[in-house]
């Protein structure tokens, strides 16, 4: 058994908006899927599969918290939005670096999980911290 490559921390992790937590469970998921299926050999078939999964479901996340928060009075919507639209530029990036080697190097991983922590504890709980006030 290879150990977890990303473990849901609540603490540090929420947004203190439910759905949205849910959708960050559910990427921290595909990709501790792909984690494992690399760890364990899988084919590149597989392995692109679930790569198509995790980019396809990331765009689908930006695009409901992108309508989320233009609900919200959130003054950095358009950087986070830009913000957003790097991040699927640099993972398609990484999917095509994978078509063509049909290995997933560590700075894919590397980049996944800076991805997550970075840019959900440093950008997203601030949308969260703006719907609890909203809703105090
Ligand atoms: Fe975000
Ligand atoms: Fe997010």
């Amino acid at each position: 058994m290879s150990e977890t490559f990303f473990k849901w921390d609540q603490s540090r992790l929420t947004t203190h908006v439910d759905a949205m937590d849910n959708e960050h469970k559910k990427l921290i998921e595909i990709m501790n899927k792909l984690y494992e299926r690399n760890e364990n050999k899988a084919t590149k078939t597989e392995l692109a599969s679930i790569v198509r999964e995790l980019a396809g479901w990331t765009v689908t996340h930006f695009d409901h918290e992108e309508k989320f928060f233009d609900t919200l009075p959130y003054s950095q919507a358009a950087v986070h939005k830009k913000i957003h639209r790097d991040l699927i530029e640099r993972l398609k990036g990484h999917q095509a670096e994978f078509e063509k080697t049909g290995t997933l190097t560590p700075a894919f991983f590397q980049f996944l999980k800076t991805w997550l922590t970075a840019h959900i504890m440093g950008i997203d709980t601030k949308y969260g911290e703006i719907a609890a006030k909203k809703s105090a």
